[in-house]
């Protein structure tokens, strides 16, 4: 086990907690929701789920494809500035696809609800989400649920696995607490 990164306060996911999450719980979702599908489309929202993806997809056994798109909200500090930029969209035509948005965490929900109501414009045969962490006490708009959740996340702002302060912590293999006095 790695030592604790200073920046750290506490470990609230483990490498292992996570992994088990997505191994044994939403990879096998995944594999259950879409068993009868013809033709799924993953879609990774940059930077955060990168981690996240790379790790469900190696216990997923549909045929898929993957897209990724960036969508910006968080000006790299703690808020939500309340505007969404879809700043990179997708490669791929997903009219009469099924289409699972992948994300690391909901908090909000303004950045999910303008990419689902942006991707069901463009005609999927269905379109779902499944985010790893969620903070359903934060959302904004009620209507926007997952459809699969890893972990309910508790009320701080949570660095690695993917998610970041200002750009740097990604590369955790754990989720931690962010420690305040680090930000000055
Ligand atoms: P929302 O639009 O408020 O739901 O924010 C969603 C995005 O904000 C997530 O995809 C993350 O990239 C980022 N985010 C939300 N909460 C946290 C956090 O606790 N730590 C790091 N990033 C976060
Ligand atoms: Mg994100």
């Amino acid at each position: 086990m790695s030592e604790l990164h200073p920046w750290i306060e506490k470990i609230v996911f483990s490498q292992q907690d996570i992994e088990n999450k997505i191994s044994q719980e939403l990879a096998p979702w995944v594999n259950e929701t879409y068993k009868d599908s013809k033709h799924l489309v993953l879609i990774g929202l940059l930077k955060g789920s990168i981690p996240f993806l790379a790790q469900l997809i190696k216990y997923i056994n549909i045929d898929h494809t993957l897209d990724f798109m960036i969508a910006s909200s968080y000006e790299g500090n703690y808020n939500s500035s309340g505007s969404v930029k879809i700043i990179m969209d997708l490669n791929q035509d997903i009219k009469d696809k099924d289409v699972l948005i992948v994300e690391d965490i909901i908090d909000s929900g303004i950045t999910l609800e303008k990419i689902s109501n942006l991707l069901q414009t463009r005609g999927p045969k269905t379109l779902k989400i499944l985010t790893l962490l969620d903070k359903p006490n934060h959302r904004k708009n009620k209507n926007i649920k997952p459809d699969k959740t890893g972990f309910i996340a508790p009320d701080e702002f949570l660095v690695g696995f993917g998610m970041d302060y200002k750009e740097k912590l990604r590369n955790l293999p754990y989720i931690g607490i962010f420690r305040k006095k680090f930000t000055k």
